[in-house]
């Protein structure tokens, strides 16, 4: 027998069956820097909490574990494969902190778009292993919940940058680079920032292989535009330091240009990047893995950005959302 065995500590036991564990996250916007960010440059990115999700955990009456969420109702064995991510998550987390393992009821409720480049496969995650903490009683580390959610990550996109874990579970905006600690700040902006859902999925994992082998074809190229956007985002975040909207909108535009280039964006995106630039709009650009998905703009202020995102819904958006980037005081 391991010499090591004995002396593991005894595993955590499930509460009374009354207990219902609750965890919530939020979703995430990329201001800057996506797809940059897989090859070690800076991304901005910010909390969004207009969208949510909340994870209710209870002990279930049945012998099996099981799962009620928009996508899928039933047993946690048999769960789609576009959903591993979250039965990955709970054996991790079970097994990571020791906890003895009981049949669950699990209710996955989320105003989340799916697959919109809002970081939602990451935030369920986040929430799911939040409840199961609350569940069980017990403390979990940043760090820990971080890196639970990475490996599930990597299950739903094969290949993660962790900008989606990190954001889903902080409460302030962090520029980040792979290579380096995450840098969170307090974002306050005389600007109004449009989110707007150009109601086609994005294709993260698609659009992530695709400018892998579009550096195998054309390296040079490509490394120059990762090199160039990394250069955007310093100077963006430096212009949201002095509060210069100007800049920032401007470095946005930029940005979606060079996205462009790489082949992310498409006709629709586009579309309503473009009609957000002609209703005014300081800057605008897609957000997120692309090739579908979001698109962002930035407004000078909340009437601005009410004529904008009613341009980019005239332009295909199927839904828009309007954020003030200076938090009332
Ligand atoms: O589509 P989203 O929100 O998961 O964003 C992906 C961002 C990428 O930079 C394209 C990939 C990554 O893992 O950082």
């Amino acid at each position: 027998m391991d010499p090591h065995y004995n002396h593991l500590p005894p595993k955590i036991p499930a509460p009374p069956t009354k207990k219902i564990g609750t965890g919530q996250a939020h979703s995430k916007i990329i201001l800057m820097g996506e797809h940059a960010v897989v090859y070690d440059y800076p991304a901005i990115a910010m909390p969004f909490t207009a969208v949510q999700v909340e994870v209710k955990v209870h002990a279930s009456h049945k012998p099996y574990t099981s799962i009620d969420c928009q996508y899928y109702r039933g047993p946690l064995e048999q769960i789609p494969e576009h959903l591993e991510n979250l039965k990955t998550a709970l054996h991790l987390a079970i097994e990571s902190m020791r906890l003895k393992e009981i049949p669950l009821d699990i209710k996955i409720e989320s105003t989340i778009p799916q697959e919109r480049g809002m970081g939602s496969s990451a935030a369920v995650v986040v929430a799911l292993i939040r409840a199961i903490c609350d569940f069980y009683h017990v403390q979990i580390s940043d760090y820990q919940l971080r890196l639970i959610t990475n490996e599930a990550e990597v299950i739903a996109h094969q290949s993660t940058s962790g900008i989606d874990t990190l954001v889903t579970s902080s409460s302030n905006p962090i520029i980040y680079r792979k290579s380096q600690k995450p840098h969170s700040f307090k974002l306050d902006l005389d600007a109004f920032l449009i989110v707007a859902d150009s109601g086609q999925a994005g294709r993260t994992s698609l659009a992530v292989n695709h400018v892998h082998e579009l550096k195998k074809v054309k390296p040079h190229f490509v490394e120059q535009a990762m090199a160039t956007i990394g250069r955007f985002v310093n100077q963006a975040y430096q212009a949201i330091r002095l509060g210069d909207r100007t800049e920032l909108g401007r470095l946005m535009t930029y940005n979606h240009y060079y996205l462009n280039q790489l082949g992310i964006s498409n006709q629709e995106l586009d579309r309503i990047v473009n009609a957000a630039w002609l209703a005014g709009a300081l800057g605008a650009k897609l957000t997120g893995g692309g090739l579908g998905g979001c698109v962002i703009a930035l407004a000078e202020d909340q009437h601005h950005g009410e004529i904008i995102s009613e341009a980019m819904m005239k332009a295909g958006a199927s839904k828009a959302w309007l954020l003030n980037l200076s938090p009332v005081k």
